[in-house]
């Protein structure tokens, strides 16, 4: 008995390349304006932020809206969430309010206590060491510009994080070679570096970005400070062992030459990417950034069952 299990979109590993898919196909429907009247008319969701954001809560909100139902955007900081109400008593109160939580966290273990505590789907909107929609819509990104991205190679330069570590999990569901070139202090964790290749993954790890880039059609890097890294002092130290990955027109040069650049935003421009290749022909970061709207719809539509 029992009811149905909620469809948490925690990390793209839980789930099979069919159902990603579907999500996306159901992200490029609402693109396309083929999503139908108000899927999520009578519905709310609470959008929860431990962390600043710009693109997510805006796109979440905006989106919400968009498919008809109402958005709750929640700072931790005003919750009792923020003053030590554990995340399990949190999930089953506002599961008896709201029909799906979106958490934004800097520990992965909250949002995994909440998902088991929610009788209502939780969508993850980045945690230390996820960004799955992001990677949603950087997949939509590179689909549309390039085509499949089913054996395409994808480079990565800079700092293993949080969005590297879904590149992992989205190579393993995609079928794209990724090549991650990260100091070798900063590289992604090894036992999911080892689940991606168990899973079939092609994953390149090196410490020379050139040989990272070298012929990819696609080129993504992140700022070298993410937001989980700013307490204590490794930021110099951060920004010495990071700087040889730079994204610029020089290891650009490497790639295909009809590579697109991507980057989920914030960037700290003159940083990990020079303002030459973000304002440049091959980068595509505000295509990205207005994909996240488009595939969170998706991840919506599918999350609450409405289509
Ligand atoms: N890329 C991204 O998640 O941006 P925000 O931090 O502005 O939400
Ligand atoms: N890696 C960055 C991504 C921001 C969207 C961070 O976690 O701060």
């Amino acid at each position: 008995g029992g009811r149905p299990a909620p469809r948490h979109f925690l990390e793209l590993m839980d789930h099979d390349a069919a159902t990603l898919r579907r999500m996306l196909d159901l992200g490029v429907q609402a693109k396309r304006g083929q999503v139908e009247g108000k899927p999520l008319a009578g519905k709310t969701v609470a959008l929860i932020f431990e962390k600043p954001s710009t693109r997510t809560r805006v796109s979440f909100e905006v989106g919400i809206r968009q498919l008809g139902g109402d958005a709750i955007v929640l700072s931790s900081k005003d919750m009792q969430l923020g003053r030590g109400e554990t995340p399990a008593d949190t999930a089953r109160v506002l599961s008896r309010y709201v029909d799906a939580i979106m958490l934004r966290t800097d520990n992965v273990a909250k949002i995994r206590e909440l998902a088991e505590h929610a009788t209502i789907p939780v969508i993850n909107g980045l945690t230390d060491v996820s960004h799955p929609c992001q990677l949603m819509a950087d997949l939509m990104t590179f689909e549309e510009h390039r085509g499949p991205i089913a054996g395409q190679v994808v480079a990565w330069t800079g700092d293993g994080n949080n969005v590297a570590q879904s590149f992992i999990q989205a190579a393993a569901r995609f079928d794209f070679t990724l090549r991650l070139a990260t100091p070798p202090e900063l590289a992604p964790p090894a036992q999911l570096v080892d689940w991606a290749r168990r899973e079939g993954a092609r994953i390149e790890l090196t410490a020379d970005p050139h040989a990272a880039v070298a012929g990819a059609r696609c080129v993504v890097t992140d700022t070298w400070v993410s937001m989980s890294d700013e307490k204590g002092d490794a930021q110099i130290s951060r920004h010495n062992l990071l700087a040889p990955y730079q994204l610029n027109a020089a290891l650009l040069k490497g790639a295909a030459p009809d590579a697109i650049v991507m980057h989920c935003l914030p960037a700290h421009r003159g940083e990990e990417i020079t303002d030459e290749v973000m304002d440049g022909p091959q980068s595509v970061v505000f295509d990205e950034a207005e994909n996240r709207l488009h595939a969170q719809k998706g991840v919506l539509l599918w999350a609450l069952g409405a289509a």
